[in-house]
């Protein structure tokens, strides 16, 4: 097929290793697909065990001199990568939704998201500072020293193609570590053109290298978790594989950085600015579809404002346009495969069943293609539905009613996920109080979505 890249030399289809593109030994690969169309756009080579291994040798190997580099240095890099990826911002958009069927419009925006790591870290990679500590013995002084881990292995999901592999890739690099990433099998081509740009930025070779995988991803997930030349692995995903992946680290007791499965609870009191709610939950629950860890899946709003809540919502959804992500007038995409559909639709089913209300949505959308569902409200939520407990990672709004503050925090914390929260009010007093409570990573107060603004959690006056 015909793509339409301004720099057609960012589509690459072989792994990076070493600073060389290379295929499989055993010649295999698999086959990438448009999610809209469900044609293939490329073929990627099937790295298994041993071709994993070579990669891991080669980031040792550079491992040895590019720990010795300045800071400085590092910082020039990956700047110099940064930059790239914003003159390229069109090519790795078209790209991210080629492959993940996200917007054009979300995904020149993750492009910018996911440089703006490579920026930060660029600026951190020269203030890498240690700490002096008062001993106890008059004689000793104590310093702690910054030293690189040495090689991560670095495990990036499909949702974010770009963004979460540079959040992964950034610190490790600016610290003097050397990377193997493995990319993930539904959007390598994202990963393939960031590691042209990591090529062209200068990076050494064997500093940064990048593998795919699908059929073997098990198996490269199981090497890159237990060789003990791997010091560090980073995971974003789900929770499932987040334990298996914990496991088999504990047989070299590597340092791990995860990123599982989230249930995050949104909360509208009754003293909530209602339309800042409404956008903020639309931002949270239906960015790229429902398809970010950090989702809302738990709406949980007062009674008194909850019949004008639902109201809101269900003209904010009907204003979305679901369609292919390179139509203009595109709001939404479809999810990422049809596996991905079923289970939302097992989510939307067993709510009704047992007694949720359906407002808006509730069936695939067959006519657009096998993996698009419908943007879909329901209200009358209820403790013991699937939702509760399990994420579903679509664009599903499971509205629940409370009656007081202290019903909504038990909600919201009766889970066993935590990683992100959500909550609307306009008593200072009660941000602070429900704030502490909520038993999650992260707290949106008055704000629906943490990034690209990561580092401000309250919304700005309008
Ligand atoms: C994710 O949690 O899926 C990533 C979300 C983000 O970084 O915005």
């Amino acid at each position: 097929m015909e793509l339409k890249l301004e720099d057609p030399s960012l589509l690459k289809t072989e792994c990076y290793v070493a600073g060389r593109w290379v295929g499989a030994r055993s010649g295999k690969q698999f086959s990438v697909d448009n999610p809209s169309t469900c044609d293939v756009v490329a073929k990627c080579p099937e790295f298994d065990s041993v071709d994993t291994e070579s990669a891991i040798g080669s980031a040792k190997n550079a491992f040895n001199s590019f720990r010795k580099t300045t800071p400085r240095s590092r910082a020039t890099l990956l700047r110099r990568w940064y930059e790239l990826m914003i003159e390229n911002v069109e090519d790795l958009a078209y790209i991210i939704t080629l492959e993940n069927g996200k917007p054009l419009a979300d995904s020149r925006t993750e492009v910018r998201y996911a440089a703006s790591f490579l920026e930060w870290f660029s600026e951190e990679a020269p203030r890498i500072y240690g700490d002096t500590m008062q001993a106890t013995n008059p004689s000793c002084r104590i310093v702690t020293l910054r030293e690189p881990v040495g090689v991560c292995g670095l495990i990036a999901p499909w949702n974010f193609p770009a963004a979460m592999i540079t959040r992964k890739a950034g610190p490790a690099l600016a610290a003097g570590c050397t990377i193997v990433v493995k990319a993930p099998g539904e959007t390598p081509l994202t990963a393939l053109a960031l590691a042209e740009l990591a090529h062209r930025a200068g990076f050494p070779a064997g500093v940064v290298n990048v593998i795919t995988t699908l059929e073997n991803t098990a198996d490269v997930g199981r090497i890159l978790t237990t060789h003990p030349t791997i010091k560090k692995v980073s995971f974003t995903g789900s929770t499932g594989v987040g334990k298996l992946l914990m496991s088999q680290s504990a047989s070299t007791l590597k340092k791990l950085s995860f990123e599982l499965g989230g249930n995050a609870p949104f909360i509208v009191f009754e003293d909530a600015d209602l339309d800042a709610a409404v956008r903020g939950l639309m931002a949270s629950k239906f960015r790229i579809s429902g398809q970010t860890c950090v989702c809302a899946n738990r709406i949980l709003v007062h009674r008194d404002v909850y019949d004008e809540f639902l109201v809101k919502v269900v003209e904010a959804v009907r204003a979305f346009v679901v369609g292919d992500g390179f139509k203009e007038e595109t709001t939404h995409g479809p999810l990422v495969h049809d596996r991905a559909v079923a289970k939302v639709h097992e989510h939307v089913t067993d709510a009704v069943t047992k007694g949720a209300r359906l407002l808006l949505g509730g069936e695939p959308l067959t006519h657009l293609g096998p993996n698009y569902f419908g943007l879909t409200v329901l209200a009358d939520m209820r403790p013991g539905m699937k939702i509760c407990h399990e994420e579903t990672f679509g664009p599903v709004a499971a509205v629940f009613a409370f009656e007081s503050e202290q019903e909504a925090i038990a909600l919201a914390n009766d889970s066993n996920v935590g990683l992100a929260g959500y909550f609307y009010s306009k008593d200072v007093t009660r941000c602070w109080r429900i704030a502490e409570a909520l038993e999650v990573g992260m707290v949106g107060v008055n704000v629906g979505k943490y990034s690209p603004c990561t580092f401000i959690f309250f919304e700005k006056p309008h």
